[in-house]
């Protein structure tokens, strides 16, 4: 049975920096779509009144959005309320139930950190605000699977799964809803997608900045938690999985979450874990952290698809470029009957998720006019600027709202998710530094020695996206 839509949207940690920067922004841009219609309640501990809350709301979007319309920012400012108030205190839910007044399917969203979501989620159930009513919770969704157990017992006490939705703010990205479209809306590709042509799979999440600021919340996760765990396991499952039965969220996840169970990591020096030069300077980071910044690690998938295919992921802070991209590398041709350019990779398929833009790559090889049979790459090259017509946040609260859960994490998966982590964690080696700007530490390349190195997105050498 379908979720009703929702009547009321609540925010708990309302006055914390996700609101400020992602929350605000995208209710501004869902007022303008004619998409908020209805009330929105901030729930915080930070003293703080309606006018000052509204006041919060009108910087947060001249900060992050263009071309700001004053009607549509005053119709979403006049949507906000303010319930000011602990999280301990029960009178805080009674005061939020009254706020509440009528609505019967209100969405509560948890902005704050998981180690409050036993209490809220328990006075919503004794002060009636849970029922009828769904929950969104933000990652980290713990730090371990233990952890990621007690978070969702905690959730379950009060609400059904159908009734939780997980966030992944990935899988509300134009890109990564891309992948999953370009692989099942085609059907040229398929045949092609498996052990018999697939050679190896990259997927690169790089990003030149470093921990801005967020040394202390970063020691307690490391890359592989903040977004191996979520984000880039995601993308994989989107990759790698059998094509679903239909678009429904319970068959599109049953097919992701086989994926996530598959998964295996063999010996000891599959993983490295990388720290860039200067991260322990970082307020809040401990002068001998082991916490990595970087992350690279190879493993395979165990199903007919796949099996004996080589993964790869890496990811780190204070690399060489910001890029997310995923590059399909085909075998080669069985026999070389031409003069062909050095360099291994033949044909591939590339998919940019990030930063700005989507663009897919099709690298072939071509004869170089001229007497000889001699051959250059070349690259089919297709790519759409407007990536963000709808932003992640705006997109994942109008679905929730209305209850489609497709874009969610199930517990199976996030649980399965964190036992390939946990795995990989417990076979990982201390933290080997590298410079700033630079592909990471030197011991990922042997990672990929038997497979012709890395391959290092280069957006800026992509041709001009119109
Ligand atoms: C977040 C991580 O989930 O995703 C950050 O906590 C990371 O460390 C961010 O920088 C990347 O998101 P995006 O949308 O900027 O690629």
């Amino acid at each position: 049975m379908d979720l009703a839509q929702t009547d009321a949207l609540v925010v708990f940690g309302i006055t914390g920096d996700l609101a400020y920067k992602k929350i605000f922004p995208a209710l501004y841009q869902l007022a303008k779509r004619g998409r908020l219609d209805v009330p929105v309640i901030g729930v915080a501990r930070g003293g703080m009144g309606l006018d000052a809350l509204r006041e919060r709301a009108r910087e947060s979007v001249a900060e992050h959005v263009e071309d700001v319309d004053g009607a549509t920012l005053d119709s979403m400012c006049a949507r906000l309320h303010y319930v000011d108030g602990d999280y301990q205190d029960a009178r805080t839910f009674v005061a939020l139930k009254r706020e509440l007044a009528d609505a019967a399917h209100p969405l509560h969203y948890l902005a704050i950190p998981p180690s409050l979501f036993r209490e809220v989620v328990g006075h919503l159930g004794e002060c009636g605000a849970a029922a009828g009513a769904r929950v969104m919770v933000e990652k980290p969704l713990g730090r371990d699977l233990d952890s990621a157990r007690t978070i969702n017992r905690e959730l379950h006490r009060h609400f059904s799964e159908r009734e939780i939705f997980r966030i992944d703010h990935y899988l509300g990205k134009e890109p990564v809803q891309n992948l999953l479209y370009f692989r099942f809306a085609n059907a040229i590709f398929e045949p092609l997608w498996n052990r018999n042509h697939i050679d190896r799979v990259e997927i690169t999440m790089a990003e030149r900045f470093d921990v801005q600021g967020r040394g202390k919340l970063y020691e307690e996760l490391g890359a592989i938690r903040d977004v191996v765990q979520n984000h880039l396991l995601q993308i994989l499952a989107i990759l790698a999985m059998e094509p679903p039965t239909s678009m429904d969220s319970e068959s599109l996840r049953d097919e992701k979450v086989k994926i996530l169970r598959s998964l295996v990591v063999r010996g000891d020096r599959s993983v490295v874990r990388g720290q860039y030069r200067g991260y322990r300077d970082e307020p809040g980071v401990a002068a001998n952290s082991d916490v990595e910044t970087y992350a690279a690690f190879r493993f395979g998938i165990e199903s007919w698809r796949w099996s004996g295919v080589p993964f790869f992921i890496r990811t780190g802070k204070a690399l060489a470029q910001t890029s997310t991209e995923v590059m399909i590398t085909f075998s080669r041709p069985p026999q070389q009957l031409f003069d062909e350019p050095d360099g291994d990779r033949v044909n591939y398929l590339r998919f940019r998720l990030g930063p700005d833009r989507i663009a897919i790559a099709l690298g072939a090889l071509a004869k170089a006019a001229g007497e000889a049979m001699e051959g250059r790459s070349l690259e089919l090259f297709v790519c759409n600027a407007e990536t963000e017509a709808m932003s992640p946040y705006e997109r994942l609260i109008a679905d929730a709202m209305r209850g489609d859960q497709r874009l969610f994490a199930r517990q199976d998966s996030v649980e399965a998710a964190w036992e390939f982590v946990d795995n990989l964690l417990a076979r990982a080696p201390a933290v080997e530094p590298y410079d700033r700007g630079s592909w990471g530490p030197k011991s990922a390349d042997r990672l990929v020695e038997r497979h012709g190195g890395w391959y290092n997105p280069q957006p800026e050498s992509d041709p001009p996206c119109t």
